[in-house]
């Protein structure tokens, strides 16, 4: 897991908004751009910075989602699940990818914090049904087979860039 050793970004962001309450779903919007999630931690941080309850920050991160409290992998993985890619069986492009990363209903991230699997509804690509996003970039017309080999050429290159 990814862990924020020190609150120096955070500190630095809380100076670019000047420590300004106003601007909290700002400040989180950018510190979850630096650490991908909003752990407690740095969540209660942000709140005694800005002089604010830590419920409050708390209830801003739940309510907005497109924050995300849960440590994600360094490779989001998004399976639409919309109507045109579930009839084309994108669930078993999900199932494919979840036996191949081990991953289970609950967990949705890989123990190497590679990898997070989850669905979302309609990309707006249905005419690439069925269709994923790798971190943002679109992959389509896939089976559940150049599913897997999308993501076995990125633990390849995984591998190797750690050798
Ligand atoms: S339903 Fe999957 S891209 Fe529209």
């Amino acid at each position: 897991m990814e862990k924020i050793r020190n609150f120096e970004q955070v500190c630095n962001i809380l100076a670019r908004y000047e420590r300004n309450p106003n601007s909290l779903i700002s400040i989180l919007q950018a510190v979850q751009a630096e650490y991908r999630y909003l752990s407690e931690e740095v969540m209660t941080f942000v709140a005694s910075s800005l002089g604010i309850s830590p419920a409050k920050v708390f209830g801003v991160a739940t309510f907005y989602s497109h924050f995300t409290l849960q440590p994600k992998g360094k490779y989001e993985i998004k399976i639409c699940d919309g109507t045109a890619c579930h009839v084309k069986k994108s669930i078993d492009i999900l199932d494919a990818l979840k036996q191949h990363l081990h991953l289970t209903d609950k967990e949705h991230t890989t123990k190497d914090m590679l990898f997070t699997v989850e669905t979302v509804s309609c990309l707006g690509t249905c005419g690439l049904a069925p269709a994923i996003v790798i971190n943002e970039e679109v992959h389509g017309l896939l089976t559940p087979e150049t599913a897997v080999q999308l993501v076995k050429d990125i633990q390849k290159s995984e591998a190797l860039a750690n050798e």
